[in-house]
């Protein structure tokens, strides 16, 4: 087997040499990336991952609390939601590199009104983000538009702004989404129509969001709609459809 598969592999790599370094980290390196990312942000409540933080050469970043990996051995997983952690995600942050990562649950931390890097855009297996109440700020970098496998987005609860680019921008390739959650975002742009043809809808919650003009009726006939949640966006305007 690996007499036929690595000269395969090296020769895609000499095609596309950018993919391949960005997608051939080995196991070990991807838990190196990913040992060095939590050194950043780490705070207190470190049991789980003392194992690592020990010894990064003979621990497996696969075994450790809120990380799930691959059978191939990548993180796909990340669920530090609540872990007290503390700290800056820089633009250069290791974490850019587990481009492997399909979900990503770092609500409810700290992040010390920093702002969303948009290195997070390299992220593009992603089919789920949650930084909901971590103390985001600034700017939603109009990058996170270019994730176009999201299927749950979570932004809310934090000091964030939608100003440079609108809500149409930001959504418009993310038509799997599931869950979009922007409670408490500064949008100031009108509801997208096109959110009507996100068939996979099922729960959106823009409130207080600041939203503007009239709200699409089409979106109360989406399939799978169980939860909507437009409270206090008081320039919006509409009626509620007849049930
Ligand atoms: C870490 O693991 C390496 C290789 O297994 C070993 O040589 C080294 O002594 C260990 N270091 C500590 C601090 O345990
Ligand atoms: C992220 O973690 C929180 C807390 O455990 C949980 O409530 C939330 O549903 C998770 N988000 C996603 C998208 O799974
Ligand atoms: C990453 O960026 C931060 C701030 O911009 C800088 O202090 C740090 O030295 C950089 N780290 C690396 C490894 O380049
Ligand atoms: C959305 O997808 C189209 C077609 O693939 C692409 O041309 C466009 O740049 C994408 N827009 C964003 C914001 O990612
Ligand atoms: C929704 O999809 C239909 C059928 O594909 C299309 O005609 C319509 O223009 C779309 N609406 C929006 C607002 O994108
Ligand atoms: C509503 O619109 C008015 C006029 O455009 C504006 O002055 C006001 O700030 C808006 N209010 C909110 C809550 O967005």
């Amino acid at each position: 087997m690996a007499f036929i598969f690595l000269p395969t592999t090296s020769l895609l790599c000499l095609l596309v040499v950018l993919t391949c370094s960005a997608s051939l980290l080995s196991h070990d390196e991807e838990c190196l990336a990913l040992f060095e990312f939590k050194q950043t942000i780490l705070h207190q409540k470190l049991d789980s991952w003392r194992k690592i933080r020990s010894n990064t050469s003979d621990s497996d970043c696969c075994l450790s609390d809120g990380v799930v990996c691959s059978n191939t051995g990548h993180v796909i997983r990340i669920d530090w939601s609540g872990s007290s952690l503390s700290g800056i995600i820089n633009s250069n942050s290791t974490l850019f590199k587990l481009v492997h990562l399909q979900m990503l649950n770092l609500s409810m931390n700290n992040f010390v009104e920093s702002q969303i890097p948009s290195e997070i855009a390299r992220l593009k297996q992603l089919r789920s983000l949650d930084l909901s109440y971590s103390g985001f700020n600034g700017q939603i970098p109009y990058e996170i538009s270019h994730l176009a496998q999201l299927s749950s987005f979570d932004l809310s609860g934090n000091s964030l702004k939608l100003r440079s680019i609108g809500l149409e921008y930001l959504l418009q390739n993310m038509t799997r989404l599931e869950n979009l959650h922007l409670s408490g975002v500064d949008v100031s742009s009108s509801v997208p129509h096109f959110l009507a043809n996100f068939s996979s809808l099922r729960s959106i919650n823009l409130r207080e969001c600041q939203l503007q003009d009239e709200f699409p009726s089409a979106i109360f006939h989406l399939p799978k709609l169980k939860y909507l949640n437009m409270r206090n966006n008081f320039n919006l305007t509409g009626s509620l459809p007849e049930f």
